[in-house]
């Protein structure tokens, strides 16, 4: 027997069974019961992409999450993404369709870890990019994303010694970018964009000699010098919007999410295998049997909540991104002239 619309089946296989449309149509629904928001990730599935009521970079997310006013955040990318909805919107449930996405590069640092090497420089300032646990936030004075990294270390005094947590890549690129020579760097990194190697860069500049570079901070300083951009997602996003073709230098649900948009334009993965396993395990299915059961729920201690959010509030902060809406914003968002969020999307 097909299953109705109106049944709640008990696993993600059940789900899987039902046609896309059904299940899309399941989606809305449930969102509508819960007064739920689904916020996506750029590396999404794209039809995953496609029912995300806000897309965006973690940056984007980061302020959408902290302003949204809906009861329920489902969260389509990895752990430590749906963990800072949770810190930004304690009273909310926030929830994941599978609990196993989580991002190798956060846990190359773990809270014991991290104390021991703070100890060692004990005047050093903590910058934790927020691809880190909520612990490893509390431990930090502050966090940042790939689109604010520079801006976050320059507002520390130049004297300072700087201890910047997981990714050694974006800690080279901010070292460059700010010419500062005291900053100790973990030595974590992402294995999707630190595998992408100069050969395939040469490759698919010989197959498009036209197109221009967009590398993603997370790769490796070689690749990043060869690149005419470098940026975050949302930030290759605007540029494909400018430019008709690019060679795009991070996860490919990015550039499958761009061809889509731009059929008449080009953009070529630099990496053909530049995939994220754990951004991908989110499916239609899983987010439709998430949304019925109401689960996965994200929990945190207070304790470790409260000390992330200080670090987060601080990012969000330098971004101009935390501050509640003007009597005059509220007015324009309510007449629908001027839309939520950061506008990444
Ligand atoms: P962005 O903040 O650029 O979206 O990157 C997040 C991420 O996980 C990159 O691998
Ligand atoms: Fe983590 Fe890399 Fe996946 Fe981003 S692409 S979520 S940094 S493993």
């Amino acid at each position: 027997m097909t299953p109705s619309t109106l049944d709640i089946l008990p696993t993600p296989l059940e789900y899987s069974a039902l046609s896309p449309e059904e299940l899309v149509e399941r989606i809305q629904r449930r969102k509508a019961e819960l007064n739920a928001v689904i916020l996506g990730h750029n590396y999404q599935r794209v039809e995953i992409q496609e029912v995300s009521d806000y897309l965006g970079d973690s940056l984007g997310l980061s302020q959408e999450a902290a302003e949204t006013d809906a009861d329920v955040i489902v969260f389509c990318g990895v752990h430590f993404m749906a963990e800072t909805a949770k810190v930004l919107s304690p009273d909310k449930t926030v929830l994941m369709p599978d609990l196993r996405a989580g991002c190798p590069m956060a846990d190359f640092v773990t809270g014991s870890a991290l104390r021991r090497l703070k100890e060692q420089h004990p005047d050093a300032a903590v910058v934790a990019y927020v691809n880190s646990t909520a612990e490893v936030k509390a431990l930090s004075d502050v966090c940042c994303t790939s689109s604010n990294a520079v801006q976050v270390v320059e507002s520390i005094p130049r004297e300072r010694p700087i201890i910047f947590v997981p990714d050694r890549n974006l800690a080279k690129y901010v070292q460059e970018q700010t010419g500062r020579d005291n900053i100790i760097a973990w030595d974590g990194y992402c294995y999707v964009h630190d595998d992408m190697v100069l050969e395939e860069l040469d490759r698919a500049r010989k197959a498009h000699p036209e197109a221009k570079v967009v590398v993603h901070p997370e790769a490796r300083q070689d690749l990043l010098a060869q690149a005419d951009f470098v940026t975050s997602t949302s930030g290759m996003v605007a540029l494909a919007e400018e430019h008709d073709s690019l060679i795009i230098g991070t996860e490919r649900g990015l550039v499958d999410r761009l061809n889509q948009r731009f059929p008449e334009k080009t953009f070529v993965p630099l990496s053909g295998a530049a995939i994220c396993g754990n951004m991908k395990l989110n499916t239609l299915a899983k987010l439709a049997w998430c949304l019925d059961h109401r689960a996965y729920e994200v929990v945190l201690e207070e304790e470790v909540r409260a000390g992330a959010e200080k670090a987060l509030r601080a990012m969000l902060d330098l971004s101009g991104g935390w501050r509640p809406a003007t009597p005059e914003e509220e007015k324009l968002e309510l007449a629908g002239v001027q839309p939520k969020g950061c506008g990444c999307a």
